[in-house]
């Protein structure tokens, strides 16, 4: 079953500070976007990843990512408004033959090759659609305005991380919704496996990486610079 992951990298980053595109940012010498590339082109079951680039910046990312010999072919798309159309666009650029996608946060730099393909081995044998998740360590409160309605059993919540895999049909119809839905609605959801769940598919978990942590402010890059460090000792 050929198995491909898409990269959403289109976004700013306005939380890391006024700069490049957040995929571009560096961390350990080399943009957030070739770390997150790398991994998933080093994952035995990837065979192609398309990255959606900022669309002011397509040029600009393909020239970077030709510099680099992945284990995968790498091919750059424009992304879209939102990270839900850039997945879009990269879900219309996959070849016909693809059975499995994964989606990757360029944002997610350090998740482990090793996450991804444990993502894409868990569609293929036993799942339409697989996410990597990890226990909360923070207690959780319901809060409007600055009241607490309720505090939620942090036991049973997860944080979700990325990559996440898909049987590819059914990622096109959920994507497919999301494209005819309430745009206020779907404005709420924020990652692939919600239009999943919304759509009634069942979606199971693996446990999730400390290393795939989301790079959004700029303290972020510091864990990732200790995680790197770590990695090259
Ligand atoms: O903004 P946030 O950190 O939630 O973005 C998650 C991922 O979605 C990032 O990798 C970002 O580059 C991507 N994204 C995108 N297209 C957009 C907005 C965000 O690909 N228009």
């Amino acid at each position: 079953m050929r198995t491909a992951a898409i990269v959403p990298a289109a976004g700013r980053g306005d939380r890391l500070g006024p700069g490049v595109p957040k995929a571009l940012r560096p961390l350990g010498g080399a943009p957030l976007l070739v770390h997150a590339v790398r991994a998933l082109a080093q994952a035995p079951s990837v065979e192609l990843v398309v990255v959606a680039a900022p669309v002011d910046d397509v040029h600009t990312v393909e020239r970077l990512l030709a510099d680099f010999e992945w284990g995968a072919e790498v091919v750059v798309v424009a992304g879209g408004v939102d990270r839900r159309q850039s997945v879009a666009h990269g879900l219309a650029a996959l070849p016909a033959d693809v059975e499995i996608v994964l989606v990757h946060d360029a944002a997610r730099p350090l998740a482990p090759s090793e996450l991804a393909e444990a993502v894409a081995v868990t569609v293929r044998t036993r799942a339409d659609a697989c996410i990597p998740v990890v226990p909360l360590v923070d207690t959780v409160k319901q809060v409007v305005g600055d009241q607490v309605v309720r505090t939620l059993d942090r036991s049973q919540l997860r944080a979700v991380q990325t990559p996440q895999g898909f049987r590819r049909s059914v990622l096109a119809k959920a994507h497919a919704w999301a494209a005819t839905a309430d745009p206020a609605e779907v404005a709420t959801i924020t990652d692939d496996a919600s239009l999943v769940e919304r759509i009634g598919g069942c979606v199971v978990t693996i446990p999730g990486a400390p290393e795939a942590f989301k790079v959004t402010q700029p303290s972020d890059l510091l864990l990732g610079e200790a995680f790197l460090t770590r990695r090259r000792a």
